[in-house]
C-alpha cells in the first residue's frame, strides 16, 4: 500500500503535509473536558483520510500548563490529563500503521518552575551548583533590589523574578524570557546539553520521526548580561540568535542522523533576517524551519509573491525545503485574520474588537490553502484550519488562560481564541469533542460551533474539509506537485500564477476584476466557483496546463 511504502522512504519529509495537533483541544476520550491521546487515537482514521504524512504534537508532557504545556515539568512523562506513556507509544504505533509519522515538541530554552531541577535550585542557597543550570543572579543596587537586566519578554513585562529565601527575605533573581513559571536554562551548563540529548534519544527510540524545536534561536545568552540596544555584531545579541546556539543543533543533528531512518529537526525560528534564519538550515543542522515571514504577510499579491521569492532565494543556499504555514496555536486563525482590514499578522498588533468579515476571510483562507498547498516544500496545517474555524474572539474573560493576555495587562486578547476545542459533530453538548455526559470543555465553544463540524463537512462537496482533502490528495497524486519545479507565469494584474512541473498551474486572484485563466484542459480544483470561466477575486484554482 502507498502508505506502507512511504514509511521506508528517507527524505519523506521534503514535500510532506504535517498536521499540528494541539492535544488539549483535539478530542477528549475520557470526558473530563480536556483533549487526550486516546481522543487522537480514535480520530486517526480522520487524519489518514485527510491525507497527512505526519502529526506534530504541541507538548504532551507533564506540565502545570502555565503556558499550554510549554512549561515542561518532566519530558519522560505524559501529562496525566492527556494519558500515559503507554498511550503515547500506542498512538505513535497506530499512526504509523496508517502511514502517519509523529513529531514531538522539545522546549529547550526553559522548563517549568515545577521541574525537579528548578525546585532543587530554588531550595539551594545562592552560589550552589544546583543554581548553575539556570540564570540566577544578584540584583543590582543596594540590597540587590534592581532587576539584573532590562531585557523584555515576548510575553510582555520583565524577564527576571526575585526569589524569596527560607528566612522570607528577598533573594536572587532568576531569568525567564517567557512567564515566571518558565525559568530559562543555562545552556553553558553541561547537564543541560546532556539532558536534552538524552530526551531526544528517549523519544527517537520510541519511534518518533522528529522534533519541533521551540524558541530555537533563544537558547544562548551572553553571560555578562549586557543590555539589549548596546551595539553588537550579528550573532552577538545578548539573548537572541547568538552564534554558539548552532553548536547545539550540530550535536542534535548527529543524534538524529544516527538512526536507520534519520530523525528530523524542525525549528521554530522567528528571525527577520533571512540570512540569519537559513544558518539554522545548514546541512549539519536542522532539516527545516517554519516560514513565519510568509505566514505574517497580508493577503496581497505583491506581498505574498515577494515572500515566496525571498523564501526560495534564501533556501537556494541550503538543501532544506521551504515550509508553508498559514497558522498555528500562537496566531489568529486565517479565516478571521483575512477578513480584517489589516490582514497581516503581528503579535504586537493584536487587540480586542478588531472588526472582521468572516465570509470574506473564509473565501481568502480557502484560496490561501490552495496557494500554499501548490508550493514546493513542506505544508503545515494547524488543527481546525481544515474546518475553516474562525478565531473565537468573544471568550468570557474568566475562561482565558493565556499568559500573553494577562502579561499584556489584558490589552492583548492572547492565544486562547485559536485553541478552542474542535467540533466533530453538528449537535451535542460539546459538538462531539467529548463523549456524552462530559465535563464542559476547558475553553467554551461558541454556540454555532456545530456549523463547522467535521462530520457535516465530510459529506459536503463545498466544505473546507473537502477542499483540504482534495488538495492534499492531488498534491500526492500529481507528479508535478511532488517535485521541486516552479516557474512564475504571466497573469492578469493583481493575480499570481505559477507552473509546477510539466502540467499543473496554480492561479490566485486578489484583484476586483475576474482574472482570465491560462489555456488549460481541466480545472483540477478551485477554492470557489468560477465566473463564466474566469477566476473571481479571492479565489484560487489548480489547472491542468
Ligand atoms: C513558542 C510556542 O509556540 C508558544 O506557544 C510558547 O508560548 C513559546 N514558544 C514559549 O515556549
Amino acid at each position: 500500500m502507498h502508505s506502507a511504502q512511504r514509511t521506508s522512504d528517507t527524505g519523506w519529509w521534503r514535500n510532506a503535509v504535517i498536521y499540528q495537533v494541539y492535544p488539549r483541544s483535539f478530542a477528549d476520550a475520557d470526558g473530563d473536558g480536556t483533549g487526550d491521546l486516546a481522543g487522537v487515537r480514535r480520530h486517526l482514521p480522520y487524519l489518514a483520510e485527510l491525507g497527512v504524512d505526519a502529526l506534530w504534537f504541541t507538548p504532551w508532557y507533564r506540565s502545570p500548563q502555565a503556558d499550554g504545556g510549554y512549561d515542561v515539568a518532566d519530558y519522560r512523562a505524559i501529562d496525566p490529563a492527556f494519558g500515559t506513556l503507554e498511550d503515547a507509544e500506542a498512538l505513535i504505533a497506530d499512526a504509523l500503521r496508517l502511514g502517519i509519522r509523529t513529531i514531538v515538541d522539545i522546549v529547550p530554552n526553559h522548563v517549568s518552575a515545577d521541574h525537579a531541577w528548578f525546585r532543587e535550585a530554588l531550595a539551594a542557597p545562592p552560589g550552589d551548583p544546583a543554581r548553575d543550570r539556570f540564570w540566577f543572579h544578584d540584583g543590582k543596587g543596594p540590597g540587590g533590589d534592581t532587576i539584573p537586566t532590562n531585557w523584555s519578554s515576548s510575553f510582555g513585562g520583565d524577564t527576571w523574578t526575585r526569589t524569596t529565601g527560607p528566612d522570607g527575605r528577598p533573594g536572587q533573581w532568576y531569568l525567564h524570557m517567557f512567564a515566571p513559571e518558565q525559568p530559562d536554562l543555562n545552556w553553558n551548563h553541561p547537564d543541560v546539553a546532556a539532558e536534552h540529548e538524552a530526551v531526544l534519544r528517549f523519544w527517537y527510540d520510541r519511534g518518533v520521526a522528529g522534533v519541533r524545536i521551540d524558541s530555537a534561536s533563544m537558547l544562548a545568552k551572553d553571560p555578562s548580561l549586557p543590555e539589549v540596544g548596546e551595539a553588537h555584531p550579528p550573532g552577538r545579541h545578548p539573548h537572541l540568535d547568538r552564534d554558539e546556539v548552532h553548536d547545539v543543533y550540530r550535536r542534535w543533528r548527529k543524534i538524529a542522523d544516527s538512526y536507520d531512518e534519520p530523525r528530523l529537526l524542525v525549528g521554530e525560528v522567528w528571525l527577520e533576517d533571512t540570512d540569519r534564519f537559513v544558518r539554522y538550515l545548514r546541512d549539519d543542522e536542522m532539516h527545516m524551519a517554519f516560514n513565519f515571514d510568509f505566514m505574517s504577510r497580508p493577503w496581497d499579491a505583491e506581498a505574498l509573491a515577494a515572500s515566496i521569492r525571498s523564501t526560495f532565494a534564501a533556501h537556494a543556499a541550503v538543501s532544506a525545503p521551504p515550509t508553508w504555514v498559514l497558522s498555528n496555536h500562537d496566531v489568529t486563525r486565517p479565516v478571521t485574520r483575512y477578513g480584517r482590514e489589516d490582514t497581516s499578522f503581528a503579535f504586537a498588533d493584536k487587540r480586542f474588537g478588531t472588526p472582521t468579515d468572516l465570509a470574506l476571510g473564509a473565501r481568502r483562507a480557502r484560496a490561501a490553502a490552495l496557494l500554499t498547498a501548490a508550493l514546493p516544500g513542506v505544508l503545515y496545517v494547524y488543527q481546525g484550519d481544515e474546518l475553516g474555524l474562525p478565531e473565537v474572539e468573544d471568550l468570557p474573560d474568566g475562561a482565558r488562560e493565556d499568559p500573553m493576555h494577562f502579561r499584556s495587562g489584558g490589552v492583548d486578547p492572547g492565544r486562547d481564541g485559536c485553541r478552542v476545542p474542535l467540533p466533530w459533530t453538528a449537535t451535542g453538548p460539546t459538538f462531539g469533542f467529548s463523549g456524552e455526559a462530559a465535563a464542559a470543555p476547558w475553553l467554551p465553544q461558541p454556540q454555532d460551533w456545530g456549523g463547522h463540524a467535521a462530520q457535516t463537512q465530510e459529506s459536503d462537496p463545498g466544505s473546507f474539509l473537502t477542499l483540504y482533502r482534495r488538495a492534499i490528495r492531488l498534491r500526492r497524486a500529481e507528479p508535478a506537485l511532488r517535485g521541486d519545479a516552479f516557474a512564475w507565469t504571466e497573469t492578469a494584474p493583481g493575480a499570481l500564477a505559477f507552473r509546477r512541473g510539466e502540467d499543473v498551474t496554480c492561479v490566485v486572484n486578489f484583484a476586483d476584476a475576474p482574472a482570465d485563466l491560462p489555456a488549460h484542459t481541466e480545472v483540477l480544483l478551485a477554492s470557489g466557483p468560477l465566473e463564466g470561466g474566469a477566476l473571481p477575486k479571492d479565489t484560487a484554482a489548480w489547472l491542468r496546463t
